[in-house]
């Protein structure tokens, strides 16, 4: 028996009153016959005494009109409702969980990043937007035969610490080659970003390997720009904001594949093995040619749509988050400079590695709030009590409080390295550790908080790797300076982008 699955047994015995429970089952067939009763739906808590609940704005309605106007109409930030709503309240004064109702359905709220369940009871992650992911892993059930192969097609190299440090080197070379053609430039930070992160991924090699056509000119034209920028904030709205409008006409990432693959034909056969274009077409046993490339068809194309946007568009979010607080943190950036410029004497976790995390704890590129529902009952054992969730549960992960849990961070709100020092277990640490799928302490790679999610991002070793260099290239060999940023969160956007990126102009160090 696994350590989870006996610390599930263990808890499952905690008892629970027989008069909650019982009370409990009541509310529920209640709510069945009597769904549209206001008075009996507004006087049901659905795990009382184990769970706060939060009834919705008045007696009539429960949170989902007044989500819908919050998120949708008016743009906010999901997690922004969970705070001015009294949501997250409510489950900071009952332990950092309480359940409401959305649109009839029961939820449960969590503010902390510590696991709830095990990841066998819960959808795959991108359920409500199957029809945008195509064959994609992430569409797949936990037990479903393919999900490892395809997996292993990314965590083989990008999830592997000795891959990542191969690469090290040309990661370094193309950025600098990039870099040198923005000198003097003054370009709005988040297409710095973007573009920067897009022409290292297209170039080095045994990632992508898109030398012929980069993705650089996708994300400059007229007709892909908007899938090759828009595609994961759609598939955001659409599961962040319970808002299934969002994903209307983006059938253009197929079209888009097909091209991207054919413009680079001759660059994609001659890539290393750990390509992960070649990598798919193995698993698919298809040899790469034109009319294999012409003939997949389109739940194929969007698999691989997913891969190749989820290899740039994240990470360029990241980035991006990391050089705003950067040039808003005079202090934090005098130091990068100097270790970017005279190296570090830390081994494991350096100062720029830390900056990394730090920006992904308080900015980073996932929504600041994500759900699953369950597919089956679980116990969820809470404060020294148990109660049994139902399926088709919401179960919500408010992931931008969650990573300004007081409890953990010494300056939640501020970007303090003090924060990733907070968390840190021994000098010994690194990206590989922190990363862990049994460490919780930042939320940014997992949707919700699941006992070692077999799902976390297999891309995120190479990503936040990625990250460190990049900013060591930039801050070691130019003069940095950047204007106009804003870092609250902006508005009708649901991957959290700062309100306003401002610009960046990098110059040649004088030697
Ligand atoms: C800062 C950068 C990134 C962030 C914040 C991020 C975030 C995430 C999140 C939140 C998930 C969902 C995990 C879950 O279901 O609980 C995920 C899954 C995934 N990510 Fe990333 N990701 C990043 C970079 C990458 C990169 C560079 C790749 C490379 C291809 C990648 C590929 C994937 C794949 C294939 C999955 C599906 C995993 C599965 O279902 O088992 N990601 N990522």
């Amino acid at each position: 028996m696994t350590n989870s699955e006996q610390r599930e047994n263990a808890l499952t015995r905690t008892p629970i009153p027989l008069w909650l429970s019982l009370w409990a089952q009541v509310n529920r067939w209640g709510e069945r016959l009597l769904g549209t009763f206001w008075l009996f739906r507004y006087f049901s808590s659905p795990f009382p005494g184990v769970l706060a609940h939060h009834f919705g704005p008045n007696l009539f309605q429960d949170h989902g009109n007044a989500f819908r106007q919050a998120t949708v109409d008016r743009g906010e930030p999901t997690s922004n409702y969970f705070r001015t709503s009294g949501i997250s309240a409510c489950a900071d004064a009952n332990g950092g969980i309480c359940s409401f109702r959305l649109n009839g359905q029961i939820a449960i709220y969590q503010n902390r990043n510590t696991p709830l369940m095990s990841d066998k009871v819960l959808t795959p992650s991108t359920n409500p937007v199957t029809g945008l992911f195509g064959d994609f892993v992430g569409t797949l059930p936990n037990d479903h035969p393919l999900r490892p192969g395809k997996r292993a097609a990314v965590e083989r190299s990008l999830g592997n610490l000795n891959f990542v440090a191969r690469i090290e080197p040309a990661v370094r070379k193309h950025a600098v080659d990039y870099l040198k053609s923005t000198v003097s430039q003054e370009i709005a930070l988040d297409d710095f970003a973007l573009f920067l992160v897009a022409h290292v991924d297209s170039f080095v090699p045994g990632i992508l390997d898109f030398t012929q056509t980069p993705l650089t000119t996708y994300l400059a034209s007229t007709e892909y720009s908007r899938v090759t920028r828009d595609f994961i904030e759609i598939a955001s709205e659409a599961i962040g904001k319970v808002n299934p409008m969002a994903m209307s006409n983006f059938e253009t990432i197929v079209p888009f594949v097909r091209q991207v693959l054919t413009d680079n034909f001759e660059a994609l056969e001659a890539a290393p093995d750990s390509n992960l274009i070649r990598r798919h077409f193995a698993l698919w046993e298809r040899s790469l040619t034109i009319p294999e490339i012409n003939n997949l068809d389109s739940a194929k194309l969007k698999e691989l749509g997913s891969i190749i946007i989820a290899t740039y568009e994240t990470t360029s979010l990241s980035l991006l988050w990391a050089i705003a607080f950067l040039e808003t943190s005079p202090t934090i950036k005098a130091r990068v400079v100097t270790e970017a410029r005279c190296g570090s004497n830390q081994e494991k976790l350096s100062l720029i590695d830390k900056v990394v995390l730090e920006a992904l704890r308080l900015g980073g590129s996932n929504p600041t709030a994500l759900w699953r529902c369950t597919t089956a009952p679980f116990v969820l054992h809470h404060q020294g009590r148990s109660v049994i969730i139902p399926q088709d549960t919401m179960m919500w992960l408010d992931r931008r409080q969650a990573n300004c849990d007081p409890l953990i961070f010494p300056n939640p709100n501020q970007f303090d390295l003090a924060n990733i020092d907070a968390i840190l277990k021994s000098n010994r640490e690194n990206f590989n550790t922190i990363l862990a799928g049994n460490r919780y302490d930042i939320n940014s790679f997992s949707m919700i908080n699941s006992h070692g999610n077999p799902r976390k991002c297999p891309g995120r070793i190479f990503s936040v790797r990625m990250q460190s260099l990049l900013l060591s290239e930039l801050y070691s060999r130019y003069e940095v300076s950047a204007q106009g940023i804003d870092l609250c969160l902006k508005h009708y956007k649901t991957m959290p982008r700062p309100a306003q990126p401002g610009t960046i102009v990098i110059k040649p160090l004088v030697e």
